[in-house]
C-alpha cells in the first residue's frame, strides 16, 4: 500500500523520527539499560552475539527502541517481524535464513507465535538448527538447516502468556516499567527540540504527568498540544496553554482519557467496588478484552486505582476518590 495512505506506516513513520538513535540518547529504565550495556559489553568482548533477548512491558515504553539500539550496539543488522506475521514454519525458514552471522532478530508479540512455530524456535535458540520434514518429493525426509550465531529479541505485553520452555531460551529477561515524571519531562523535551517546538518546563511537565507513564503517549500528546499552541498563536507553549489544551482532548488530571474514565465509571458507579470480571467490564465498557487487559489495565493496576482480585477487577478507594465518589 502506498505510505501515504497507510495510517500503521505514517504512525511509525511519526514514532521512528523521535527514537533514540543511540544507547547514550536513551532516557529511563536506568537499571535495565545499566544491565544491558554490562552485557553488551562483554559480548562484544568476546566476538559474540548477545544472548538471545526477552524483553517485556506495556505498550508503548520503548520495546522495539532498545532492540534498534541493540542491534546498533553490537554493530549489525536488525531484522524485524512479530509473532503472528510468522505463520508457518516456512516463514521462519525464509527469514532465518536472511541472517548474518551477529545479526539480531527482532519478533514482537511473541507470545503470539503459533504454537508449532514457537516448537520450531527451541532448537534454533539454543542449537542454531532449524530441524524440518519434507514429505513429498524424491528427497523426502528429516533435513536440518544450519542457522549463523544470531540474537533472538522477543517483546511481549504479556510476560505471564510465554510458556516456560520458550521463556527458558532466554538468557537475558528485561522488564521494562512505567517511566517517572522527571524522566518523562526530559523524553518530551528532546521530542520538542527535534520537531523543532518550543517548550516551557511547565509545559513538558503537564504533558509527563498526564500521559500514563508512556513515552508513546507523551510524544503524541505533545503533537496535539502543539496544535492548540499553533492555533491560538502561543509560543512558546507554556504550562497553561498546554493544561488547557490536555483537558479540552479530556485528558484529566491522573492523565486518564475517557477509556479509562469510563472503566472507573463502570467500576465504582455500576458495580459499586464489587469485582467484575474481565468479560463483563470489556462489554460494559465496549472494549475489545485482550485491549483492555493489555493496553489500559496496566496503568490503571500501577497507578492504584484498580485492584485485579481472584474474583475480577475491583475499584481501589483511591479510584472512588478520583472520580468524586464516596466510598462504599
Ligand atoms: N523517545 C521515546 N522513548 C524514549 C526514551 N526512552 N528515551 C529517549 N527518547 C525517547
Amino acid at each position: 500500500m502506498l505510505r501515504l495512505l497507510n495510517p500503521a506506516a505514517q504512525e511509525e513513520d511519526r514514532e521512528n523520527s523521535l527514537r533514540p538513535r543511540q544507547l547514550e540518547e536513551y532516557i529511563g529504565q536506568e537499571s535495565v539499560v545499566a544491565n544491558l550495556r554490562v552485557f553488551l559489553q562483554a559480548a562484544r568482548e568476546r566476538s559474540e552475539p548477545l544472548d538471545h533477548v526477552l524483553i517485556s512491558g506495556p505498550p508503548g515504553l520503548g520495546k522495539t527502541t532498545l532492540a534498534s539500539l541493540v542491534a546498533q550496539e553490537m554493530g549489525v543488522k536488525l531484522r524485524t517481524t512479530s509473532g503472528p506475521a510468522v505463520e508457518r514454519p516456512i516463514d521462519l525458514l525464509v527469514l532465518l535464513n536472511t541472517l548474518q552471522e551477529g545479526d539480531v532478530l527482532f519478533i514482537d508479540e511473541i507470545h503470539r507465535l503459533s504454537r508449532t512455530v514457537e516448537e520450531i524456535m527451541y532448537p534454533v535458540m539454543e542449537d542454531l538448527s532449524f530441524d524440518r520434514i519434507l514429505s513429498k518429493g524424491h528427497n523426502k525426509g528429516a533435513r536440518t538447516h544450519r542457522i549463523p550465531p544470531f540474537t533472538l529479541i522477543g517483546a511481549t505485553t504479556r510476560a505471564g502468556s510465554i510458556s516456560s520452555p520458550l521463556r527458558s531460551r532466554f538468557g537475558i529477561l528485561l522488564q521494562l516499567e512505567f517511566y517517572k515524571e522527571s524522566e518523562l519531562m526530559e523524553i518530551v523535551g528532546r521530542s520538542a527540540r527535534i520537531l523543532g517546538y518550543s517548550i516551557e518546563p511547565e509545559g513538558c511537565r503537564q504533558i509527563a504527568s498526564r500521559c500514563r507513564g508512556t513515552p508513546r503517549i507523551a510524544n503524541r500528546l505533545l503533537r496535539r498540544v502543539r496544535d492548540f499552541a499553533q492555533v491560538e498563536a502561543a509560543d512558546p507553549i507554556d504550562g497553561v496553554v498546554a493544561s488547557r489544551a490536555l483537558d479540552r482532548m479530556q485528558i484529566d488530571r491522573r492523565g486518564l482519557d475517557r477509556l479509562d474514565q469510563k472503566i472507573l465509571e463502570v467500576l465504582v458507579a455500576r458495580f459499586r467496588g464489587q469485582p467484575v470480571g474481565l468479560n463483563t467490564l470489556a462489554a460494559a465498557v465496549q472494549e475489545d478484552p485482550a485491549n483492555l487487559e493489555e493496553v489500559y489495565e496496566p496503568y490503571l493496576l500501577a497507578a492504584g486505582l484498580v485492584q485485579k482480585t481472584h474474583r475480577g477487577r475491583q475499584a481501589t478507594r483511591l479510584a472512588f476518590e478520583h472520580l468524586g465518589a464516596e466510598v462504599v
